[in-house]
């Protein structure tokens, strides 16, 4: 049977994110965003909450929840801004449910237990300065060294680059396989950013999501011990794979709290706002543009859903989370661009914050498999060309 009602525990994680979010963050959004400045108490008060360890498990200190929960949490940080649930993103979704499926029960102990108490902060690095779309281009490399991987490499436009403790690290380990183009020579290592030759640098100047962080990582002769390579050598590109499919549900989610920030701010300008001697409310074309926003909404949020309850079912969701993500990151665009012309004039300022939604939309339709990538996913799942096969590890069952 399909039943569409939340379980109190995901309506109390729905609850606590968005308390969090409108009580300590809300109120200094505008100025965070004006300076362009990521403010590292918000971490602290996350992990407090136990934010931070959403979904993972209590025995590996996280919070519990199931994904669907999880979700909620990501609409609710993505309704005050962007920047909060982009900590989700790469923090639980890239990094420490990989770590949760891929990693060995040494490397939960050391890296998955204090990610998930928020006392280390993760991420993700697979993007480099020529490789985004397309993985198998990056030029990071690992070489065997004893009983050491040294790595050398650069990677790019990483969320919390110059924030995160621990990253998850893409590198070739078979230089041969490189040259093939061949996914099976890439490799994946649990890098710490206290390890000698690891750099970062923060990228400024961005269009949106400015009271986040986004940066660069430098690899420069990194001696990783062996024991920090997720998964075997060769599995990289499948972990990449694994770790996108969890951190493009939470930009899924996030996509429908943008939304409906969009549409409660718009709904209620368009009934204040009046011309030709009425609210604008009561005019057709500014009708339509709500209405492209709720059912943005509505189907964002189902397809969110759906993924979430194939991931609380044990089940593979590449297919459903890419077309999630792909629809309400497109939804949002759109939304964020009505709701910018319902303001009008006042609403290309910085005034209201809907000229903050609008550019901040517009990250989530090239992050995380651009919309381009997403439409070319589904045509090929929907010609055949294209069937997921089992893979070796898979997403755990919540927690009872
Ligand atoms: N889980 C596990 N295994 C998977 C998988 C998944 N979701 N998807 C694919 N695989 C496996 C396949 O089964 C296949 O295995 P075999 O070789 O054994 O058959 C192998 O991986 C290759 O799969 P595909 O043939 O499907 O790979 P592809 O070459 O067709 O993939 C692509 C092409 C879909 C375009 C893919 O490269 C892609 O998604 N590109 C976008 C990358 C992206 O989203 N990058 C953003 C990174 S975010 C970041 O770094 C920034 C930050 O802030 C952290």
């Amino acid at each position: 049977m399909i039943d569409f009602s939340f379980t109190e525990e995901q309506i109390m994680i729905q609850k606590l994110a968005r308390d969090f979010a409108q009580k300590e963050v809300a109120p200094r959004i505008k100025e965070l965003d004006q300076k362009a400045e990521f403010d590292r108490s918000i971490l602290t008060k996350m992990a407090e909450l136990g934010i931070l360890g959403l979904s993972i498990p209590t025995k590996y200190g996280g919070s519990g929840g199931d994904y669907i929960s999880l979700g909620l949490a990501c609409e609710e940080l993505e309704y005050v801004d962007t920047s909060l649930r982009v900590i989700l993103s790469v923090h639980i979704g890239l990094n420490s449910l990989t770590l949760l499926s891929w990693g060995t029960e040494d490397q939960k102990q050391k890296y998955l237990v204090p990610q998930a108490q928020g006392k280390k902060i993760a991420t993700f690095g697979l993007t480099e300065p020529n490789a985004g779309s397309d993985v198998v281009a990056i030029e990071a490399k690992a070489q065997k060294s004893g009983d050491y991987w040294i790595l050398n490499g650069e990677k790019m436009w990483i969320s919390l680059a110059d924030v995160a403790d621990n990253f998850l690290i893409f590198a070739w380990t078979d230089q041969e396989k490189r040259k093939k183009r061949d996914h099976s020579g890439m490799s994946c290592f649990i890098v710490e950013r206290s390890f000698p030759g690891v750099s970062t640098a923060t990228i400024h100047g961005k269009l949106g999501i400015r009271a986040g962080n986004t940066g660069s990582i430098s690899l420069s002769d990194v001696k990783v011990p062996k024991e920090n390579m997720l998964g075997e050598e060769g599995e990289g590109f499948k972990i990449a794979m694994f770790a996108l499919d969890q951190g493009r549900y939470t930009v899924a989610w996030g996509a429908t709290g943008l939304i409906k920030a969009c549409l409660d701010h718009s709904v209620k300008y368009a009934n204040e706002r009046k011309t030709f001697g009425e609210v604008i409310g009561k005019h057709q074309l500014v009708k339509e543009m709500i209405s492209d926003m709720v059912s943005g909404y509505e189907c964002s949020r189902l397809l969110c859903l759906k993924a979430g309850w194939l991931k609380n079912k044990g089940l593979r969701s590449t297919k459903e989370t890419s077309l999630a993500k792909m629809y309400a990151c497109d939804a949002s665009e759109k939304a964020s661009s009505h709701a910018v012309q319902i303001y009008g004039a006042y609403g290309y300022s910085d005034e209201y914050p809907v000229e903050r939604f609008y550019r901040n939309s517009k990250g989530a339709v090239i992050y995380e498999g651009s919309r381009e990538i997403h439409k070319l996913m589904q045509a090929d799942y929907a010609l055949g060309y294209r069937i997921d096969k089992p893979t070796r590890c898979t997403l755990p069952l919540p927690e009872e």
